[in-house]
């Protein structure tokens, strides 16, 4: 495994993460197994909310640390809050309340991190101050970040936030790549041209905020993983390719197309199946070379300007 040290923090945390959205229907007992995998492959990094499962997901966790309490000091343990049923909310109330009824679940003292999930649009950036100062001056929250912002909103809620925002937690594959895209056409007039996230990529390098890529693998909710999807033929011939190269599973190429960025991101995994993280995890070493990388970005229908 490798390991990031985080700017302003004690933090050094895997470059894969476990993201913990898909196991609410999971047994005690499988969820214990693919934690303890994910710590056998080096990984430290675990990432909830509030609203996976509908707080099942969290409590499921709690119970395999409830069972293995020596688990704790091995992991980095990151939620997040902010999205209710039918809007946004980033109040006094709901973020305080929010991330104390995660770490009841959870069955902890404190969470290591903290993200604000979606933007609320109608946020308050000093209201947002006071609940991290409430949490942190608590004992409750250690370190802060965002999901899903642009940068303009951060510069926003950075004019406020006394605390150091250390991540940005954004869906980020070999298919979903605008952060790359737009870096790439500047100046064109083509539709990768357009701007998502305010030169994210960028942003977060000047800025020393570390970009958690969420959602590696999967393309959407109705065509589910990329990998072996007709609609991505080229791009999957493209890792078979490398996968028969390297020596790995197409799952592991994709994790390294992430990685070898050098806006050294950190991916979120959603597996439940601990087969597919051990195969995945592979992908964390293999560097892969300057026209290795631009050749699988192409091959998911992209064109050079
Ligand atoms: N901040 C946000 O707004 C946001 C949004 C979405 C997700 N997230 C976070 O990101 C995490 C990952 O998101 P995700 O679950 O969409 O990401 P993902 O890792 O791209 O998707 C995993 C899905 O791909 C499937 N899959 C099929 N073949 C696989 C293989 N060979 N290797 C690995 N997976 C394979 C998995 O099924 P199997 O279980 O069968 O492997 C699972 O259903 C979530 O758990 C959550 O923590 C954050």
């Amino acid at each position: 495994m490798e390991y990031l040290t985080i700017p302003s923090s004690d933090l050094v945390v895997s470059r894969l993460a476990l993201g913990l959205m898909r196991i609410a229907n999971k047994s005690v007992e499988e969820v214990e197994k693919l934690i303890n995998v994910s710590i056998e492959q080096g990984i430290n990094l675990f990432d909830h909310a509030d609203i996976y499962g509908g707080g099942k997901s969290e409590t499921l966790f709690g119970e395999v640390l409830k069972r293995n309490p020596s688990l704790r000091n091995k992991m980095i343990i990151q939620s997040k809050c902010g999205i209710r049923k039918g809007f946004y909310d980033f109040s006094f109330d709901h973020i305080v309340n929010s991330a104390i009824e995660s770490i009841k679940r959870l069955g902890i003292d404190s969470l290591d991190i903290l993200l604000l999930h979606r933007p609320d649009t109608l946020m308050e950036p000093d209201e947002v101050n006071k609940a991290f100062s409430y949490l942190y001056n608590q004992g409750l929250v250690r370190t802060f970040g965002i999901s899903n912002m642009n940068s303009m909103q951060i510069e926003l809620l950075k004019k406020y936030v006394e605390y150091p925002l250390l991540f940005n937690q954004l869906q980020f594959s070999l298919i979903h790549a605008g952060m790359v895209d737009v870096g790439i056409n500047v100046n064109m007039t083509n539709n990768r041209a357009i701007d998502f996230d305010g030169n994210m990529l960028e942003y977060a390098r000047i800025n020393d905020i570390t970009i958690q890529a969420w959602s590696i693998l999967q393309a959407s909710w109705e065509e589910g993983t990329f990998l072996n999807h007709p609609k991505y033929q080229k791009l999957n011939e493209k890792l078979a390719q490398y996968a028969n190269q390297y020596q790995v599973e197409k799952s592991a190429i994709a994790l390294a197309w992430i990685l070898s960025h050098p806006a050294k991101l950190i991916a979120i995994s959603g597996t439940t199946s601990p087969k597919h993280l051990v195969d995945l995890a592979k992908g964390v070493s293999i560097k892969l070379a300057r026209p290795e990388w631009y050749d699988l970005y192409l091959s998911g229908n992209r064109l050079l300007p």
